[in-house]
């Protein structure tokens, strides 16, 4: 099954999309994830985005659309994939249709989660993520099970993202609304379009998109 998970910054997509592809094997591919491993590695893509990313705006869609062309063609997405973060814009929709026919693949649905304003704005807040295995918590919503170290790989080394601040939330949000939402109706015309409430805790969250997939 091929899926995108589309909610605005802090809604649950990484979180559902761990969820999903620990329970299903589809395959999570994440651009903001890609995207950081390029800053980090300082590789040319991550050059380019960094600045872009620290202001809460949106990378240019070529640069994108490269990007998961080329990791979408890859062997271990036959399993299926979730998109998380990707398509982003109208033509970037445009563009993930384009390629996946080339392919000779298929989108199954199109999964918005939806959460308030305020609450996003607490969820990343308070977000921190395992250093070595990307393990995503939360200070209030799922803190550690023992303090200090990752219940999934046991490391004590954890990270902040540096755009999970209240200034550059402001340009995320207004980057969702006036880039990003415009694709909901673009995957509603295509009878693609699911939606689930975000608002409720992780695991009934799952469960709302396990209902609306049926898997
Ligand atoms: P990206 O990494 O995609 O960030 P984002 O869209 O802003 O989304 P987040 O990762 O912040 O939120 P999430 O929905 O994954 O929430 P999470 O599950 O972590 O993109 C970063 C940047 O890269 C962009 O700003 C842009 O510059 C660039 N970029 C990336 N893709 C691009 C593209 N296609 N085109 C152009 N530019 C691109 O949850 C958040 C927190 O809440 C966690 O702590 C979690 O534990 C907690 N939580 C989750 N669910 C719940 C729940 N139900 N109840 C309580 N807490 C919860
Ligand atoms: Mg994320």
């Amino acid at each position: 099954m091929n899926i995108i998970l589309i909610g605005a910054p802090g809604a649950g997509k990484g979180t559902q999309a761990r969820f999903l592809e620990e329970k299903y094997g589809m395959i999570q591919l994440s651009t903001g994830d890609m995207l950081r491993a390029a800053v980090k590695n300082e590789e040319p893509l991550g050059l380019e985005a960094k600045s872009i990313m620290a202001e809460g705006k949106l990378v240019p869609d070529a640069l994108m659309v490269g990007l998961i062309k080329t990791r979408i063609a890859k062997p271990d997405c036959a399993k299926g994939f979730i998109l998380d973060g990707f398509p982003r814009t109208v033509p970037q929709a445009e563009a993930l249709d384009a390629m996946l026919k080339e392919l000779g693949k298929k989108l199954d649905a199109v999964v918005e989660i939806k959460v308030d304003d305020a609450a996003l704005v607490e969820r990343v807040s308070g977000r921190f993520t395992c250093a070595k295995c990307g393990a995503g918590y939360h200070d209030t919503f799922k803190p550690l099970k023992q303090a200090g170290v990752c219940d999934s790989c046991g490391s004590a080394e954890f990270s902040r993202r540096n755009d999970d601040n209240a200034e550059t939330m402001k340009s995320r949000l207004k980057a969702f609304n006036d880039q990003t939402a415009p694709i909901l109706p673009y995957y509603k015309a295509k009878g693609l379009l699911k939606s689930v409430d975000g608002m409720a805790d992780m695991q009934k969250v799952t469960a709302a998109i396990e209902e609306v997939l049926r898997v």
